[in-house]
């Protein structure tokens, strides 16, 4: 089926699909990517592949080509269980190569290589070698928005959803936490566990301002502020909620705030606003530059011809992959100590 046009029958198949973007999708742009959801959906079923999108996904793919949506924490968690052949990450390369070093065999896509990261990028496998030798002994927890080689020189990942959790569960009195700066600062305001950290900052993040927020507040009534961890903290410290991507959803979901300023990346509120009529969403948000190499056109593109693919040094992988799968069992004992 080609993406470039539609015939009836195709846009009758998909309709049911445009409802669940109805309220942030204009129905004069639905044809444009009706066409490619349709072929998707399709070349999925043929390949045994499954779209795993990050909640900064814009709605067409969030909604109606994702077979698994989440913050860094699920897409990882769920990563682990697929039975697909094909995983295709709609999201940026650190989330790639995660779902590569847990599904070693499976062919893991990213639909644009150049879908980076500003954390990731702050900081190498050298620098944190020179940080042991600097704090020899220091348990050394890395931000899951690193690169595999990055997070082959460290003991344990962290997502924002876990950081707190993590970093006291390694039972050190010091802990170095890379490579994001301002969620190590909301971290040491958590925990007694004293925190080393590195200068990395996240470029969609640290843009929000103290200010503008306070401006918002004055302009609107019953406003609740909701923030992502990466902002600055005099920004956080202007919020009412503060969690990660998938914290932040749930937060307005079950909460129902009248009127909310998420702020974070734009679609995180798209996505939300799109099943939802009683809460008001209230701007400004910042565009992930990185997030927004992802298209629908690039998505099916990567199926048709299974690349680019991502591949990782096994002497890394082994070693990176080890750090991941610590953050992911001290996951698994919090649930079962709930559970008990
Ligand atoms: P989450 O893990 O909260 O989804 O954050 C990932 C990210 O890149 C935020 O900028
Ligand atoms: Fe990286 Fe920030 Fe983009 Fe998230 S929003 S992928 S932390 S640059």
């Amino acid at each position: 089926m080609s993406a470039n046009s539609i015939d009836e029958v195709t846009l009758e198949k998909v309709a049911p699909l445009y409802e669940r973007v109805r309220k942030v999708i204009p129905e004069i742009e639905w044809p444009i990517h009706a066409s490619y959801v349709a072929a998707i959906n399709e070349l999925k079923k043929q390949k045994n592949a499954v779209i795993l999108a990050h909640n900064y996904q814009t709605p067409e793919i969030f909604h109606c080509v994702a077979d698994i949506t989440g913050d860094s924490l699920a897409l990882a968690q769920r990563a682990v269980d697929t039975d697909a052949d094909v995983i295709v990450l709609a999201g940026v390369h650190f989330m790639a190569e995660t779902a590569k070093l847990l599904n070693p065999g499976k062919t893991v896509l990213i639909p644009d290589l150049g879908a980076g990261c500003s954390l990731a990028e702050s900081i190498t496998a050298a620098d944190v070698r020179r940080l042991r030798e600097q704090y020899p002994g220091v348990p050394v927890v890395t931000y899951v928005n690193t690169s595999a080689e990055v997070k082959a020189e460290c003991d344990i990942c962290c997502t924002s959803g876990n950081a707190v959790a993590i970093v006291e569960s390694l039972g050190s009195d010091r802990v170095i936490f890379l490579p994001d700066e301002y969620l190590a600062a909301y971290v040491a305001e958590q925990t007694d566990v004293e925190i080393i950290t590195w200068n990395g900052h996240c470029e969609v993040h640290e843009r929000f301002t103290a200010e503008e927020l306070e401006s918002y507040r004055s302009d609107h009534e019953e406003l609740t502020i909701i923030a992502h961890p990466e902002c600055p903290p005099d920004v956080l410290a202007t919020a009412d909620f503060v969690g990660s991507t998938a914290q932040m959803q749930d937060y307005v979901l079950n909460q129902r705030p009248k009127k909310v300023l998420m702020v974070t990346e734009c679609s995180m509120s798209d996505n939300v606003a799109a099943g939802i009529d009683d809460v008001e969403f209230i701007r400004p948000c910042n565009l992930c530059p990185h997030m927004k190499k992802i298209t629908l056109a690039n998505i099916l593109a990567s199926l048709e011809t299974l690349s680019p693919a991502i591949e990782i040094d096994p002497a890394v992988a082994n070693r990176a992959r080890a750090a991941v799968e610590r953050m992911l069992e001290v996951g698994r004992s919090k649930m079962t100590e709930v559970a008990a």
